[in-house]
């Protein structure tokens, strides 16, 4: 009953990066509040930071074959860029949820579009930290 939560680039930085677009919560902060929730919701939590675009492909290769119940994936910019992690998305039956702390969608026209988004089977976004609660209430849900 684990779940995966991967963050991509620069996600390190969180609570002093743009906290004006990205909240003043930090990644710890938000592995807390989640493992917190995940103990309310009989799951368990395995969360990971990468800078990395392949690690991320790994990563989610190691979901499935752990068994995995659930990926929540914030791959932050590599969302707008990469076909390897839409092909590693579609290449595994664990489900994926996308997350974002902002709204995408309501940002420069780059962001518009989401490779993550063709292979993911939600998206929780502009929520801030609270997106990945909402997340992960939406694995129990699935
Ligand atoms: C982000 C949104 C991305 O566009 C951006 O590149 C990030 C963070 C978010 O959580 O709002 O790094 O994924």
């Amino acid at each position: 009953n684990t779940v995966y939560v991967l963050n991509g680039p620069n996600l390190n930085l969180l609570g002093t990066r743009e906290p004006e677009i990205y909240g003043s919560d930090t990644l710890d902060d938000i592995a807390g509040m989640l493992e917190d929730r995940a103990r309310e919701l009989g799951l368990q939590i395995d969360m990971r930071q990468t800078n990395h675009e392949g690690m991320l492909v790994d990563w989610l290769h190691e979901a499935q074959a752990e068994g995995a119940r659930a990926v929540l994936l914030n791959a932050a910019a590599y969302t707008h860029t990469s076909i390897a992690l839409l092909d590693a998305i579609k290449a595994i039956r664990t489900p994926v949820i996308e997350v974002h702390l902002s709204d995408p969608l309501v940002r420069e026209p780059f962001r518009h579009i989401s490779y993550v988004g063709m292979g993911a089977v939600k998206c929780v976004s502009g929520l801030g930290a609270r997106s990945y609660i909402v997340a992960l209430d939406a694995v129990a849900e699935l």
